[in-house]
């Protein structure tokens, strides 16, 4: 029967079970290959174990830190971690709170490093003892747009830094911004006075994925390479 009363069967992503001969690969897990694979993976990683995933992501995972302060709205804390994931960030930052409602991630928090810090002195105090490009502390950079921010556009993100995301509504607090080597703003052009953070997040990281990926973006003087 045809007609538009009809309803179409919900699309399967994925792949059903594994047809032929069983693959000798200890990577793969006989459970998925047996039912099929309808995660939320690249094909490369079909009918892969989740932790054969996790230690493949963490052969080639970037430089490049990314962190939220004191999220009310968990729905965009997983918007940041589902970004985290596809460029394979190396982990994501929770300053405050530690729980979050997990739905809007869609499970990529389960492929992605995660560290808690119950203050913003102690992402301070942790980045200060990782290692930055120079070989001193790793810079925490705040992105937000408020007075003595400077444009991300042309400001020559390091490649080992941590890029920290303020809250909605209030944005990054005083503490952040004062120990933040720098505040980066995105240019906007309309009459909001600010972006969902979850889309900014997502636009900070691909300036680094340009930048330190592509080679395009602002070299060390803040100029275009
Ligand atoms: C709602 S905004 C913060 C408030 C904003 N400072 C204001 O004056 O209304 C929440 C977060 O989104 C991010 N954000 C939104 N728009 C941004 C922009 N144009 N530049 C940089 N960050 C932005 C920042 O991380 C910010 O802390």
């Amino acid at each position: 029967m045809t007609g538009s009363s009809q309803v179409p069967p919900p699309r399967q992503v994925g792949v059903g079970p594994w047809t032929g001969p069983g693959p000798d690969d200890p990577r793969l897990d006989p459970e998925l290959l047996a039912a099929g694979d309808r995660r939320n993976v690249v094909d490369a990683y079909r009918y892969w174990r989740h932790d054969a995933i996790v230690a493949d992501l963490d052969t080639r995972r970037h430089e490049l830190h990314v962190g939220v302060e004191n999220w009310e709205h968990d729905f965009n804390v997983g918007s940041v971690v589902r970004t985290a994931n596809a460029f394979n960030v190396a982990a994501f930052h929770v300053v405050g709170r530690r729980r979050w409602n997990r739905r809007g991630a869609m499970v990529t928090d389960r492929y992605q490093h995660e560290l808690h810090h119950p203050t913003v002195a102690d992402l301070l105090d942790w980045a200060a003892g990782q290692p930055g490009d120079d070989g001193s502390g790793m810079p925490v950079l705040g992105v937000d747009n408020v007075p003595g921010s400077v444009p991300l556009e042309t400001y020559p993100l390091p490649r080992r830094c941590l890029l920290l995301f303020g809250q909605e509504g209030p944005g990054l607090s005083e503490e952040a911004r004062a120990g933040a080597a720098a505040v980066l703003d995105i240019a906007q052009f309309g009459s909001t006075r600010s972006m969902n953070a979850g889309a900014a997040a997502a636009i900070a990281m691909h300036a680094w994925v340009r930048a330190h990926v592509f080679g395009q973006g602002p070299g060390p003087s803040g100029r275009p390479t």
